[in-house]
């Protein structure tokens, strides 16, 4: 990759970087495939939006339908590979990502615009699963059981399901697609990968790094299309077998409603509304440390940010302060610059959604009390972090998702009704309390709602060999990570043995 320069414009030069334009394409039977027609998927760095990064001809429904056949052909061989030996080429996987872990962090931060210190830490978390899922390779299979008669052997056996679709969104354009396709793969399935089309060339460059740890052609294909026609043409494809996606509620509910319809199985792993609570007996040095990480860390844009932070009315205001405090240490900029903590918005539209966000906070009621202040930056999806005081639950920034670095304070009496209030919004994926006050822990745990609870830490992320999902309108079906995740991609055979 060479440098590319910066865009002349009367705006301040944007940080120079690699051309990422040749992983525009989709990846189809082990190889880059360019369509020809003047592309309609053309993405901009969201740092400088004046520049193009790369662009391609989206899949048509032919495309569509080619790589389905193309994996539906390879998968038998594969299928076929002892499971041992799969997790082998995903050992070597990881064992790349490791070897081109600076590269990665970069590209991330290019396409997605978030700041490089997120985008290592997205890297790790890719090497991290596939890691792991590669040692899932030597524990494949089922178990046995005593049979009922002494002459019966009982077992289970686990096999793959055949063709599966895995379908990303931009946010975490290598980690998502990392931990969807490592159990796929170690499983044994042939894989359909759809990045969103804002961020399709980190998905490309981790199917080109599977190519070279040696999965056969065909097992892994990226197609970069629009939703429409040519995804719901994959929904479709006689040859699929299930669904793992990352999205939003309205379009994880669309795709199951699909697949229910044929008698297919979805995991998907919807939207968020995540709380940070503190109590009166917190520490409030981290407790504001957590949150500021989790409300603007990664922009934001992070289905498991906190956007809510319940507090207690007798520490609200020495919380806010610190909060507030920390927040004015952020520096927004481009996200390939080391110094920067909060990168652009990964598009305008994106930007201009929780724009509007923060006017309805506004019109409700809302107190702005902390708008961070931008800079002199290259024209971009800039964003600044912002702290809303006095949100009441029902405001529409209290209950709906807004995906960017905003934060809404609600004040609560005690503890009774920071859980109440956690738990009246639809979502349900994370949460977390601060607090020393083991009866206040053990109650969060057992009356907050939510998929993934946090004790004392931020409401971000998970480590990947623990379920990772969350309950309500944040998922469906079953989690993704951990030793579950291989369930979802296996259908169990029960076996009786008569040897009489
Ligand atoms: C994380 O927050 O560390 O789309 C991972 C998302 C989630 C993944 C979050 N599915 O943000």
């Amino acid at each position: 990759m060479h440098m590319v320069a910066t865009p002349e414009a009367a705006h301040p030069q944007a940080v120079a970087h690699e051309d990422i334009s040749g992983l525009y394409a989709h990846f189809i039977g082990g190889r880059l495939l360019r369509p020809d027609g003047s592309p309609d998927l053309v993405r901009t760095n969201p740092a400088a939006s004046d520049e193009v990064l790369g662009g391609l001809r989206s899949a048509d429904i032919e495309l569509v339908n080619t790589a389905v056949r193309t994996a539906a052909e390879a998968w038998p061989k594969w299928r076929n590979t002892p499971a041992p030996a799969r997790g082998q080429v995903l050992l070597e996987a990881a064992r790349l990502m490791d070897r081109h872990r600076d590269e990665l962090a970069r590209l991330i931060s290019i396409e997605e615009g978030k700041a490089l210190k997120d985008s290592r830490a997205e890297v790790q978390r890719s090497i991290n699963i596939t890691e792991f899922m590669a040692g899932e390779g030597r524990r494949f299979g089922g178990y046995s059981s005593a049979s009922e008669s002494a002459t019966k052997f009982a077992f289970t056996t686990r096999q793959p399901l055949g063709v599966v679709a895995c379908i990303t969104p931009w946010n975490f354009p290598l980690a998502i697609p990392a931990w969807k396709v490592a159990p796929a793969l170690v499983s044994g399935n042939a894989v359909i990968l759809k990045p969103a089309s804002a961020t399709p060339a980190a998905a490309v460059r981790l199917a080109e790094i599977y190519h070279e740890a040696g999965l056969p052609d065909g097992i892994l294909n990226v197609l970069a299309a629009r939703g429409g026609p040519a995804a719901e043409a994959l929904l479709d494809a006689d040859e699929l077998r299930a669904v793992s996606l990352t999205g939003s509620s309205s379009t994880g509910r669309h795709v199951a409603a699909r697949l229910a319809a044929r008698g297919l199985a979805v995991q998907a792993e919807l939207g968020g509304k995540n709380a940070a609570i503190v109590l009166a007996d917190a520490d409030l040095e981290l407790a504001a440390a957590g949150i500021v990480d989790g409300a603007f860390g990664s922009t934001g844009q992070r289905c498991t940010a906190t956007s809510r932070t319940i507090v207690v009315d007798s520490v609200a205001d020495k919380l806010l302060d610190a909060v507030v405090s920390r927040a004015r240490k952020l520096t927004v900029g481009p996200g390939i610059d080391e110094g920067t903590d909060v990168g652009p918005a990964v598009t305008a539209e994106q930007r201009e959604s929780v724009l509007q966000y923060l006017e309805i906070g506004r019109q409700e009621g809302a107190e702005d009390v902390y708008t961070g202040s931008l800079g002199d930056l290259p024209r971009g999806h800039w964003l600044p972090p912002t702290v809303l005081d006095r949100v009441q639950p029902s405001m529409r920034v209290a209950r709906e998702e807004i995906f960017g670095p905003v934060l809404s304070v609600i004040r609560v009496p005690d503890a009774a009704a920071a859980f109440e209030a956690a738990n009246a919004v639809e979502y349900g994926l994370a949460a977390s309390v601060y607090t020393r006050d083991v009866r206040a822990i053990f109650e969060f745990v057992d009356k907050v709602d939510v998929g993934i609870a946090h004790v004392n830490q931020p409401t971000l992320g998970g480590e990947v060999h623990l379920p990772f999902g969350g309950v309500k309108a944040s998922g469906i079906g079953p989690h993704e990570q951990g030793r579950e995740a291989i369930d979802f991609f296996t259908k169990v055979k029960t076996v009786y043995i008569n040897y009489a």
